[in-house]
């Protein structure tokens, strides 16, 4: 069977199952494209589980685009403190303004246009806000679409979601919103990466090339992964009078213009009384920290430092989840 067939058969039965299989979410049952982007750009490295709140709480706090305009952008990264790849933040908030002035863009070029917006993001607006045929292939979706398909194709090749693209747009549906979120919903409950595919519950058990062939470990296909860096600092957690020491992190990398508590240029005893230690790894995409962090009583208020009290850093400073660790030593 050609494979344009096999996908034409494979799409009501996705949407039968989606519509009695699929979870009830907080972005769902609505056509408003603030919401649906607010949505799809934190579920761009996110789990939904943890999605969930960080959405309601972000819509109270900024329920239209005008209005996140508006804001400050330390109130924007405050409100994404620990969802991680705090550029998305930083680019929501730029593409709110031009928004706020021109109204939410109306075509696939206009939502590509924005900033922080790829073709997978602009895809899923699309299709969830506008039912247009816009594919949104990440690498969940080209799991289910090569294990269905038995198909050998490298997912890593440039080009490869190109492909799959161009063969979801010649069986869309009508109900676009439904079967985007339908071939994502297959990805996160059914057809599991590693080990574990659910097949008999499957929608496609009937239908999946690779099941059927015994073959479904196979798929997907990809490039050999680099190594992670592996990098070692010594975080010190300074107090000095109930404040404690803040950097901002400089530069256009990791976590740039965020605040951290400062990594030791010498000894953690220079600085003053050492009362705690303790250790702690963060694993981001391209680099581990491997942290030893020290709790000290600072021996003066060292000029090169913010100085803020527990609360302020609760309520004002964004610290990333990489020194959440060292957090539960404030008081
Ligand atoms: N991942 C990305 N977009 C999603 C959505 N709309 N629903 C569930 N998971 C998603």
């Amino acid at each position: 069977m050609e494979q344009l067939e096999l996908l034409q058969r494979a799409v009501p039965l996705l949407l039968e199952w989606y519509r009695v299989s699929r979870r009830t979410l907080p972005w769902r049952g609505t056509h408003d494209p603030y919401k649906i982007w607010v949505s799809e750009i934190m579920l761009q490295q996110t789990r939904v589980e943890t999605v969930k709140d960080y959405y309601l709480r972000f819509l109270q706090r900024f329920p239209t685009a005008q209005a996140l305009a508006a804001a400050e952008e330390g109130e924007v990264l405050k409100a994404w403190e620990g969802l991680g790849y705090y550029s998305r933040a930083r680019n929501l908030h730029r593409a709110a303004k031009i928004i706020a002035a021109e109204g939410f863009p109306a075509t696939y070029e206009g939502v590509r246009a924005l900033p922080g917006v790829g073709d997978y993001t602009a895809g899923a607006i699309c299709s969830i806000a506008y039912e247009r045929p816009c594919p949104a292939v990440d690498g969940n979706v080209l799991r289910i679409l090569t294990r269905l398909l038995a198909d050998d194709t490298n997912i890593d090749l440039l080009g490869t979601k190109e492909k799959f693209s161009s063969l979801l747009r010649a069986v869309y549906p009508q109900e676009a919103g439904e079967f985007c979120q339908a071939l994502m919903e297959l990805g996160a409950l059914v057809c599991l990466p590693g080990g574990e595919p659910q097949c008999l519950v499957c929608p496609w058990r009937e239908l999946c090339l690779a099941r059927l062939r015994g073959e479904w470990e196979r798929y997907p296909v990809r490039a050999e992964k680099r190594a992670r860096k592996s990098e070692e600092h010594v975080v010190l957690v300074l107090r000095f009078e109930g404040e404690y020491a803040l950097l901002k992190r400089e530069g256009k990398g990791l976590l740039s213009g965020l605040w951290q508590f400062p990594f030791a240029e010498r000894a953690p005893e220079t600085y003053g009384k050492i009362l705690k230690s303790k250790r702690a790894v963060h694993i981001f995409t391209h680099v581990e920290w491997h942290m030893t962090g020290f709790l000290v009583e600072a021996k003066e208020k060292f000029s090169q430092y913010t100085w803020a009290s527990a609360a302020e850093i609760g309520e004002k400073y964004a610290l990333p989840s990489a020194f959440k660790a060292f957090r539960s030593w404030l008081e």
